[in-house]
């Protein structure tokens, strides 16, 4: 794990803002695994302020959303395809964008084609990702195993409470997602996780230091020969000077 420490949320999205598109100008027909959440945020402002600007494009990059909610209709505001096509794909023209199709009867048959999907297209060239407080990366939550591939998963208590404060009343928190699984990231060629602030550092810490283990899916990083992790001092605050 390569470990890049930078001051403050807006440097972790300078960066991993730069790293993508070093990727992207360094290879051709880059497949990507994108994340939602509020970490990424403004890293997909940036990159939509570089498009805009005709400094990259991105017409040979296909598109992976990392994951999606189960039951959401992807018109649904709060929905992970809405969030990506509003952010990001919406702005900029890409090759092939895929997300896992949460409202599909047969779900498991859902979760085998979109793992077919990315072995298509010739494998993630990167994945990037968020980590959630408890260590999940995607929707992999503790407990899940390091052979998992694409799969429907039952959301912990710690990451409903977590994204349910940015849910409106009147709308039931979704309890299942299908998230790409261990494996799968495992798979990409290179994998840049992003943290910032410091509701993150204990999860950081353990990922960075602790053991290998299932009950902190994040930890399987230490074991992928290519990860970049960039951290703000928030989130880098458990680390001490070890790294
Ligand atoms: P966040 O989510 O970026 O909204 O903190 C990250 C995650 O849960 O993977």
């Amino acid at each position: 794990m390569n470990i890049l420490r930078v001051r403050d949320y807006a440097s972790v999205s300078e960066k991993a803002k730069n790293i993508v598109l070093d990727r992207i100008s360094d290879f051709s027909d880059t497949t990507i695994a994108l994340p939602t959440g509020n970490t990424p945020d403004m890293m997909y402002s940036l990159l939509v302020k570089e498009y805009q600007s005709g400094k990259v494009d991105f017409s040979d990059v296909v598109i992976f959303n990392l994951d999606e909610y189960v039951g959401m209709d992807p018109e649904n505001p709060y929905s992970y395809n809405y969030y990506i096509h509003n952010r990001f794909l919406k702005h900029v023209k890409t090759e092939r964008s895929y997300v896992p199709n949460g409202l599909a009867e047969d779900l498991d048959r859902e979760c085998e084609a979109y793992e077919d999907k990315i072995k298509e297209e010739g494998n993630l060239d990167l994945a990037l990702l968020g980590i959630g407080r408890n260590g999940h990366i995607g929707f992999n939550e503790p407990g899940t195993s390091f052979d998992s591939l694409t799969h429907v998963t039952d959301l912990s208590e710690d990451t409903m409470e977590a994204n349910a404060r940015f849910f409106p009343r009147d709308l039931d928190f979704p309890e299942k997602a299908i998230t790409m699984g261990l494996k799968t990231i495992m798979g990409a060629r290179e994998i840049i996780l992003l943290a910032s602030g410091n509701e993150k550092a204990n999860a950081i810490r353990e990922m960075i230091l602790g053991e290998v283990t299932e009950n902190l899916p994040a930890s399987i990083l230490q074991t992928h020969k290519n990860c970049n992790v960039i951290i703000d001092g928030d989130a880098a605050s458990l680390l001490g000077n070890s790294t």
